[in-house]
């Protein structure tokens, strides 16, 4: 893998002279946030070596280079899920390839469930923390040293200075957000009552598809991290859990998305300054 991540990485910068020290990833519903990339290059992932191509309805499917708020960031507008079919290791392999170009930084969102009666449809949570009943891992088989230890730590997995500059961000422009435990499962199909409350006894407060497996691969890789759940429907209590579609997710979180490019625009303004 380490020559393939070398390769894409190599490719990539021959068809860009941007050098970004920050990655982001956009979770379904979220690809507004790359419109606010300025001097934007975008290129197709059909033509990235060893790339994987999205599948999902609301995923690009491109790398968008350029700047946000003076910050050289590299963008995946459509990320890959383990539920379309994809390995571990190849939904992961775009963070391999960011770390290769410079990337310390990585900002991940994504569309999640909640199961905490204070958190709304449309709110945001800063994830603090994470559960993986994905029962599957992208650091699964031989671990080459070259990419990170063999057994990382998480006991910081999500940045708590870059958490707390969320949370007062959020708090000083009026913009509902907590900060949480996301717990990951497989997909697709959403939850039962049951396993909604059961996700919510186990201590999570938003449940999704997603993010956790980039996650340990960012910090195997020893980037920085910082995530963002947009609450697309309340799962929780479940008396009140109503039917939710696919639609419904993408119409929720687009309205939530405008908070969700603040917050990430005035974290990188102030990590700038
Ligand atoms: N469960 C899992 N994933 C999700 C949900 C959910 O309720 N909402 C958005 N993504």
């Amino acid at each position: 893998m380490y020559e393939q991540i070398q390769e894409s990485a190599e490719f990539l910068r021959s068809k860009t002279s941007h050098q970004p020290t920050v990655g982001i990833i956009l979770g379904s519903g979220l690809g507004g946030l790359v419109n606010e990339i300025e001097q934007s290059q975008t290129i197709d992932y059909r033509e990235i070596p060893y790339f994987p191509i999205s599948t999902v309805q609301g995923h690009a499917g491109k790398l968008v280079f350029g700047k946000i708020v003076g910050v050289s960031v590299v963008a995946m507008a459509g990320r890959f899920h383990y539920y379309e079919g994809y390995t571990m290791q190849q939904l992961t392999f775009p963070v391999r390839v960011m770390k290769a170009l410079g990337v310390e930084l990585l900002i991940v969102s994504n569309a999640a469930g909640s199961v905490n009666g204070d958190i709304e449809a449309g709110d945001l949570m800063f994830i603090r923390d994470h559960i993986n009943l994905q029962a599957d891992n992208p650091l699964r088989g031989p671990n080459d040293e070259r990419l990170g230890v063999r057994f990382p730590d998480m006991l910081h997995a999500y940045d708590p200075a870059l958490l707390n500059l969320a949370s007062d961000i959020a708090q000083a422009n009026g913009i509902r957000a907590h900060r949480g435990v996301y717990v990951a499962l497989q997909g697709p199909n959403l939850e039962t009552p049951a396993e909604y409350e059961f996700m919510h006894r186990i201590g999570a407060d938003a449940v999704g598809m997603s993010t956790v497996p980039e996650v340990i691969v960012a910090r195997h890789a020893g980037m920085r991290v910082f995530a963002v759940s947009v609450v697309s429907n309340k799962s929780y209590p479940i008396s009140t859990i109503k039917e939710t579609s696919h639609e419904d997710v993408l119409e929720m979180v687009g309205k939530a998305a405008e908070n969700l490019a603040f917050v990430v625009k005035e974290l990188l303004v102030i990590r700038n300054s």
